[in-house]
């Protein structure tokens, strides 16, 4: 990854002003980031205005649906405009842009507006972690294009206040994000946490996705997980028990145990959506169609293939398997995700930026 010395491209524009014609500088920087799925999930803030997580948490970053995001400076401009897929961006999605923006701004200690421009391949909202790459992309673009001069740890430090996800989205591979220590001043706590990598070379995995309803989610994470905190008495005993998950699953990690990794995931992910169904009133991602996936996968196993399930806040699941058995877990998830899509994900790249002219 290319972060520490950050690319940004100059525009030259010409500009009228009320006297004179003159040229302006234009800082433009675009980069591309993958989404990330956890197998130790984030479910949880321990501070929702720095966003900080509960509990620490372990993800893949995907090889499949980057989201590609370019700022541009915009000195004339009175305020931020967000063009989203060719679209210009309202609502939610617009105003967690711009308060991102606005953190920038404050960093760099400038004034200056900008317009962002998004292309996102990963439909959005439905639990595929298109917020993780879309505000991984946007942190690189915004950092370099602002000239914040920030190494990975800081571009993760900065994407977490996008979207908690998005910090592990800065790396590729394996990543785990430190919950940090929510006591300490604000400065601290901001401080103490980011992503980083793990080593998981002894692992040729991938992850089939299975697209069930790419329609966005009903509930968001955000609303969801707070829900769960306040009013589910599961929430705390898995808390507990993720924090275990993370010794175990870093250990299987270590020794490129698949199965091992798997079923870690697997009674991880199962075990935070029943804190969601004990929630008052009860989150509810998984369809009857998720559960049909997931019918397949344990007859999968049944046969002997080594195949587990995920899933995030929505009904698509992802199954993790060994490289090599790609085609015939794709081929059973197909069937059973019969009228949805699948995708096939190996282990991504870390968000970067792009070369000029991109
Ligand atoms: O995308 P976010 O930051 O709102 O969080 C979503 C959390 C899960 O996807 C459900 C789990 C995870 O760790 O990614």
């Amino acid at each position: 990854m290319r972060t520490d010395q950050p690319t940004v491209r100059t525009d030259q524009q010409t500009v009228r002003t009320d006297q004179q014609t003159v040229r302006a500088e234009q800082p433009v920087a675009t980069a591309v980031a993958h989404p990330n799925i956890a197998l130790i999930k984030y479910w949880g803030k321990s501070d929702e205005k720095l966003f900080l997580p509960r509990t620490d948490s372990l993800s893949m970053t995907l090889s499949v649906f980057p989201t590609t995001t370019r700022v541009r400076l915009a000195p004339e401009a009175g305020q931020d405009t967000v063009v989203f897929n060719g679209e210009p961006a309202t609502g939610e999605a617009a105003r967690r842009i711009v308060a991102f923006l606005d953190l920038v701004r404050e960093r760099a200690g400038s004034p200056v507006r900008a317009v962002v421009d998004t292309e996102n391949t990963v439909p959005t909202g439905a639990g595929l972690a298109s917020s993780a790459s879309g505000f991984a992309a946007l942190a690189v673009a915004a950092a370099a294009a602002y000239g914040l001069g920030l190494d990975a740890r800081g571009l993760s430090r900065l994407a977490r206040r996008g979207s908690g996800s998005a910090s592990r989205s800065i790396f590729g591979g394996f990543a785990v994000w430190h919950a940090g220590n929510p006591d300490g001043t604000p400065q601290e706590a901001d401080a103490s946490s980011y992503a980083e990598p793990v080593d998981a070379a002894g692992l040729d995995p991938a992850l089939v996705v299975a697209v069930v309803n790419a329609g966005p989610k009903e509930v968001s994470s955000r609303t969801a997980m707070r829900r769960t905190m306040d009013t589910s008495p599961l929430f705390e005993p898995w808390a507990e028990s993720s924090r275990a998950d993370l010794v175990d699953m870093r250990a299987a990690l270590g020794r490129g145990d698949l199965a091992a990794v798997g079923e870690i995931a697997e009674r991880n992910a199962l075990g935070m959506h029943a804190t969601m169904l004990a929630a008052r009133p009860a989150v509810r991602y998984m369809s009857p169609a998720s559960l049909t996936v997931i019918d397949s996968v344990l007859q999968l196993r049944r046969d002997g293939v080594a195949a587990y399930v995920t899933m995030d806040a929505g009904p698509n699941v992802k199954v993790l398997c060994r490289r090599a058995d790609t085609d015939r877990v794709a081929a059973v998830v197909r069937e059973a995700a019969a009228g949805g899509s699948v995708h096939v994900a190996v282990p991504g790249p870390g968000a970067r930026l792009l070369d000029e002219g991109v």
